[in-house]
């Protein structure tokens, strides 16, 4: 039963207070990313009535900035056709879908209808696609009459997460969308009539769950201008450290089909707290801004928050590098903390370990660097009460992990504790190694070498953590802390 939620004022136990989270009840995968008219939209996954999981809703926030949020009103409610699960949104500028004018283009949104009852009944085809429009910059939607748009023919079990982009080369709407396990991707003129292109992935990449989310955008390396397309695939379970978690592809797409020679697997983030992230549509800039929820559904529904569940990350820019292989990087905004105060914090060192307290570490921003090649380190962060959470790196097996064990309150799910979060190091190059971490109340963003390396996880204290100690045998540089307000 959630309690009475008429009083919520982010001031809540565990509340983050620079990363989004509504103000009540639950939420989980990001939608419809899209910049339009000056406004970056988040909608997302949302139970307005509980704290966990429920008739799917799109809620809804608005930014100016990507720093600052305002909750807006549910976009999107279930129908006599279902659940509104994830999905996309793009603007149509050339009215294409005939949905809008040419004077006031329609933004898009496309989603997974899905039908509790046919679900319950085990039927297969209870999933399908389906879109609504928006004539007044993505605040109230209306529902497409002729729904679903994209009908699940095949009656396939898992159908569904479509992400809609405008393809310049062919000059068509893109759609991908996951079935079971694999991706399928479509074309259209219209946003309505769409066309089955080709498949992806039944012998690609981790296949120990679901594939959910997918996204597909080109990035191109700074180093050496060369482009490649990036496919992003949500996977639950099946994630190296257990539950949910983020793969990616890289490789090429022709407009029709998405091929990659890679082999191996890769991961966005490490950490256990990062799951159906997608990037930003209509960008001005040619920049790739990713935001995932930060959770798992291995125990998301049971963490110890009460009247309000869960939050985004920061949101992120993605990059691609390539030195042996392709990696890519991510990276908060810098616009997060622009413009705030960075200081040193004053510093005690007993025997080789770096130690400092500060009043406020659990809402801020914490960076050093070390050089390279590597060594081993102990970083901890701690409360008084001795609860702590510990990132390690070993130089033998040149794997960070993320020990969380001792952080707090874990008893709420046995799966919540273990396993340790590991991570193979990937070195951008041979320059000293920059760390940030970003601590807001009950959650940490950590990232290694340029961001080339990251670990998301959830913690929840009994109280803030105010100690840092780095214990490495190597010389520590440009120690700092940034203390970032709320935006509450
Ligand atoms: C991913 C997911 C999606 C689905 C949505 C339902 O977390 O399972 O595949 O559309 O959540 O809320």
């Amino acid at each position: 039963k959630p309690k009475d939620t008429t009083e919520m004022t982010y001031n809540e136990n565990f509340r983050p207070q620079y990363h989004y989270s509504p103000e009540a009840h639950w939420m989980n995968d990001p939608n419809g990313l899209v910049y339009h008219n000056g406004t970056y939209h988040l909608y997302f996954q949302y139970h307005p009535e509980s704290s966990i999981w429920g008739p799917m809703h799109w809620g809804h926030a608005t930014s100016k900035n990507l720093k600052d949020w305002e909750n807006e009103p549910v976009a999107l409610a279930p129908d006599s056709l279902g659940y509104i699960f994830s999905g996309s949104a793009v603007v149509d500028s050339l009215n294409s879908s005939g949905l809008g004018t040419i004077e006031n283009p329609p933004l898009v949104a496309m989603f997974t209808y899905h039908d509790p009852k046919g679900a319950e009944a085990k039927t297969t085809d209870y999933q399908y696609q389906g879109i609504a429009y928006s004539l007044d910059n993505g605040k109230t939607f209306t529902k497409y009459k002729n729904n679903p748009v994209v009908p699940n023919t095949d009656k396939l079990v898992d159908f569904r997460d479509p992400k809609v982009f405008w393809d310049t080369s062919t000059q068509k709407w893109i759609l991908i969308l996951v079935a079971g396990d694999y991706a399928m991707f479509y074309n259209s003129d219209n946003l309505i009539d769409w066309t089955y292109l080709s498949e992806f992935g039944r012998d690609r990449g981790a296949h120990g769950g679901v594939w959910e989310c997918p996204d597909l955008f080109p990035l191109t390396i700074a180093e050496t201008g060369e482009t490649k397309w990036i496919l992003l695939i949500s996977i639950n379970p099946g994630a190296p450290n257990g539950g949910s978690g983020t793969q990616y592809f890289v490789g090429d797409f022709d407009g029709k089909t998405f091929t990659s020679n890679q082999q191996d697997e890769k991961w966005i983030d490490l950490g256990r707290d990062n799951y159906a992230g997608i990037t930003y549509n209509n960008l001005p800039q040619e920049e790739r801004i990713f935001i995932g929820w930060m959770s798992n559904w291995e125990y998301g529904q049971e963490t110890p928050t009460e009247a309000w569940r869960s939050a985004m990350t920061l949101p992120r820019k993605l990059e691609l590098h390539k030195t042996t292989d392709y990696f890519l990087s991510n990276n908060p905004l810098p616009e997060l903390t622009a413009g705030l105060d960075t200081s040193s914090p004053e510093i005690k060192k007993e025997s080789g370990v770096t130690k400092f307290t500060d009043p406020n570490l659990n809402q801020s921003k914490i960076s050093f660097k070390l050089p390279k090649p590597l060594s081993n380190f102990e970083l901890k962060l701690s409360n008084t009460k001795g609860e702590f959470l510990a990132i390690n790196y070993n130089a033998t097996t040149k794997e960070y992990s993320l020990d969380r064990s001792k952080s707090g309150q874990v008893s709420f799910s046995d799966k919540f504790a273990s396993p340790l979060m590991k991570a193979p190091a990937i070195f951008k190059d041979n320059t000293a190694s920059d760390f940030a971490i970003y601590l807001d109340s009950s959650s940490i963003e950590f990232f290694a070498d340029g961001g080339s390396n990251a670990l998301t996880a959830q913690f929840f204290p009994n109280d803030a953590f105010t100690n840092f100690s780095l214990a490495t045998k190597d010389e520590i540089k440009e120690l700092s802390i940034i203390h970032i307000p709320s935006i509450w």
